[in-house]
């Protein structure tokens, strides 16, 4: 699984730098480097209302900070699982 997020000024301004460091001490904790990569990404030109993650480089979703822990479990528990 890959989750890129947009490093673009607005998203920027919305904490994706946040976003992007709770994402890597996520994999860090689950010890998930193997299975999940987390990437940045440049502002394609259609921003959201948070945080642009690009899961796959397929699916968009808009996140924030906050969100994220919630986003993670939900999109990497599966992976917990089988360890
Ligand atoms: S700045 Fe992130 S999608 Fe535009």
């Amino acid at each position: 699984m890959k989750f890129s997020v947009c490093v673009g000024s607005a998203c920027h301004v919305k904490g994706s730098y946040n976003v992007l460091l709770t994402l890597r001490q996520l994999v860090e904790e689950y010890s998930l480097h193997d299975q999940v990569e987390v990437t940045q990404m440049f502002c394609d030109g259609e921003c959201v209302e948070g945080v642009k993650v690009r899961i796959d480089d397929q699916e968009t979703v808009s996140l924030t900070g906050a969100a994220t822990r919630d986003f993670f479990f939900e999109k990497c528990g599966h992976l917990m699982e089988q360890e």
